[in-house]
């Protein structure tokens, strides 16, 4: 293809690639199926390798993220970001009305009518972000921090689909718009139940998820976050209309994400139906909201009303209560996870919380049982977030029996009796009998078969189940000794599926050894960290053979998953499936090819690549470093051994390379690095 063609190609299927994202995730009316997004996306990305030149910071395919930020920049804010005033009663709302009336005196509330106008909007339950958009691309990304001073996000933000990288009709030159990042509850569930699925504790709300997530330093896990964002505030010198509604609106029509359940409301009564409203249906809403906010609609009777050193007085939030009842804990019992990981869960005298009935809750583990102090036949009180099981957040101690006892956690496993473990530092009892256990078998195994592990299709939940039953399969390796002629025999085992089963039994043993070193289920060792070890370490004799010194010095990896790793090992039945599964042709080393790339030449050596290359896209150029025993960071520290610089390099970050004397190679530099 020639450059001018390429280049008119890459700009259009990234408008393609943006209006898809736009209506997928802010309209949620997608117009394509994945698939023929997916291979929009594939061909963008080929092109953009093959011609650097025309690589755009805010290409669509920068959303799968990849780039590395060791330390998060701090930066000051335009406009401070302030919080809000709460109120909790009506009465205090009313004050605020009374307030604001007075503040602009009587003749120009008298202008709306008697009554002043509101914008009343959801309160987003996230972490505010303030987003800087410079002839209609997104610029820079900053968290509130503390109002005067954020971290600069912008790499991980824009992995965040509902937040337009570039956008469209007539936009103010430069302008600030701010907003709510946050995880709706499905993806929240998704992030728990994998962590479950690695023996982590889960996360304990969708806020405190969003603002974990918010300050990871891979990207690339931070695009799999499903990450969402409302907008709900624009700033800048020359706004085109008098309200902030109007502005809103205009905001929508640029691509961004704007509630559609904001509500124009005259009087402080219409506010008071919009949030009793709320109040009731919240829970219906697929994300948490804590609240709602009531803002003056207009610009002019917010300037005039101004604002204190920590809010606007022209705004104010009102607080929900969170949903609370209590009842009776009748007992609690015990849930064996896939690694061995133990979940106590409270069973209740079951009782009517927001609209459902409660019959269990989540107690976590050993130690939030402690904390709370509570026993057997206390009365708790139970609360509903955005998690499906509500949670305990408190004893009624006044209604403590008093020859109630403090709980006495359980010391053997539910399910095989194997005396519990719990090793230093993690929250979480486990069942140490990791093939013994009837539950850790099976999940074990349903795990290695999994989409994201060796994905093999045909070997469903059921079917483990059955064969498990007959005894044909006992642990991950009994699979590939699986023969025709003895599942033939089987119930619900026609020829066809059998042909089914053992073909893709087959095809498993191509999976490259970083989705296998996943599959085999090392406690901790989720997909992300398994890739890091594979490439680092690059066959399983090593990996065994690894001291914990050798262990942590692989990205990702502490303390906790090197303990794990050497546990795992230390098991002459792991060691023994593992032998097993080589035997049978399963992926136990890095290909040929990946080995090949792979050197020690930039070992113990950071960069930083800033800037359009010619040669290579950025993205292979961070490959060629990691495969090259280097390091890819975000930001410029004193720790930064090298700025891999290409054309238009950012000023900033010139300006910190040469305060703090990192040096600059070009792209040839580094290629001879390398060579
Ligand atoms: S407006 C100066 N609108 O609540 C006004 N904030 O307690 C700035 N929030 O820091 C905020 N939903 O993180 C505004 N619709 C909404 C909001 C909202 C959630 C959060 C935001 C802010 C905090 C204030």
């Amino acid at each position: 293809m020639q450059k001018e063609e390429a280049k008119a190609r890459i700009e259009q299927l990234s408008t393609e690639l943006e209006q898809h994202n736009y209506n997928y995730y802010v309209l949620s009316h997608p117009v394509v199926s994945d698939y023929d997004f997916d291979m929009l996306l594939e061909e963008l990305i080929k092109l953009e390798k093959e011609f650097p030149e025309f690589l755009n910071p805010n290409s669509p395919s920068q959303r799968i993220g990849g780039q590395i930020t060791k330390q998060f920049a701090t930066v000051k804010h335009r406009y401070p970001m302030l919080s809000l005033s709460n109120s909790y009663s009506k009465e205090e709302m009313t004050e605020f009305d009374a307030r604001a009336r007075k503040g602009l005196g009587i003749d120009a509330a008298s202008l709306f009518g008697d009554e002043l106008e509101y914008v009343c909007e959801l309160k987003f339950d996230g972490l505010s972000i303030s987003l800087i958009y410079e002839n209609g691309e997104l610029k820079q990304a900053v968290t509130r921090g503390d109002g005067v001073q954020g971290d600069d996000v912008t790499t991980n933000v824009k992995t965040i689909k509902s937040i337009p990288l570039k956008l469209k009709g007539d936009f103010p030159p430069l302008f600030e718009i701010r907003g709510e990042i946050f995880l709706p509850h499905k993806a929240f569930e998704e992030i728990n139940a994998e962590r479950e699925e690695i023996g982590e504790p889960p996360l304990a709300n969708p806020r405190n998820a969003a603002s974990g997530t918010m300050k990871m330093q891979d990207s690339s896990v931070v695009a799999k976050r499903k990450l969402d964002c409302f907008m709900y505030y624009v700033l800048g010198e020359n706004l085109r209309f008098e309200t902030h509604f109007d502005n809103l609106e205009k905001a929508k029509k640029w691509g961004f994400k704007i509630s559609e359940k904001s509500r124009l409301c005259k009087g402080i009564d219409e506010v008071f139906a919009f949030i009793e409203h709320w109040d009731k249906e919240r829970y219906k809403l697929p994300y948490d909201i804590d609240g709602i906010v009531i803002k003056l609609n207009s610009y002019a009777y917010q300037e005039q009303l101004g604002m204190t050193a920590k809010s606007p007085r022209w705004a104010i939030a009102y607080k929900y209560k969170a949903a609370q009842v209590s009842t009776v804990l009748e007992t609690i019992s015990y849930q064996v996870g896939r690694t061995g990981s133990i979940t106590p869960v409270a069973n209740l005298k079951p009782v009517l919380l927001a609209g459902t009935t409660v019959k269990r809750a989540s107690l976590h583990n050993a130690d939030i049982i402690a904390k709370l102090d509570v026993r057997l036949n206390d009365t708790v009180f139970v609360e509903k977030g955005g998690e499906i099981i509500p949670k305990i957040v408190g004893v009624d101690f006044s209604k403590r029996s008093p020859d109630a006892l403090p709980f006495e956690y359980r010391t053997d496993c539910p399910e095989c009796k194997s005396i519990l473990v719990r090793t230093a530092g993690e929250a979480n009892h486990y069942c140490p009998n990791e093939n013994g256990c009837p539950p850790q078998i099976k999940g074990k195994m349903e795990h290695y078969v999994s989409r994201k592990a060796m994905n093999i299709e045909s070997l469903g939940s059921e079917t483990i189940e059955q064969l498990h039953k007959e005894g044909l399969i006992k642990n991950i390796a009994d699979i590939y000794e699986l023969k025709k002629e003895d599942l033939l025999p089987l119930d619900r085992m026609a020829e066809k599926s059998v042909n089914n089963l053992l073909e893709g039994i087959e095809e498993s043993k191509k999976v490259p050894f970083e989705r296998v070193l996943y599959a085999i289920g090392i406690r901790h060792v989720g997909e992300t960290t398994a890739k890091k070890i594979a490439r680092k370490v690059k066959s399983i004799e090593l990996l065994m053979n690894s001291s914990l010194e050798q262990l942590l010095e692989i990205d990702e990896v502490g303390e906790i998953i090197a303990k794990s790793i050497q546990a795992f090992f230390a098991n002459e039945t792991n060691k023994s499936i593992v032998l097993h599964l080589q035997q049978k042709g399963v992926q136990f080393s890095l290909s040929e090819d990946q080995l090949q790339q792979g050197t020690e030449k930039l070992k113990g050596l950071s960069f930083v690549i800033s800037g359009v290359f010619q040669k290579h896209s950025r993205d292979e150029l961070k490959n060629m470093i990691e495969q090259n025993g280097g390091k890819n960071t975000g930001s410029i520290s004193s720790k930064t051994s090298y700025i891999l610089a290409g054309e238009n390099m950012g000023p900033e970050k010139l300006k910190k390379a040469e305060s703090l004397g990192v040096k600059l190679i070009s792209e040839d530099d580094f290629l001879n690095m390398i060579a």
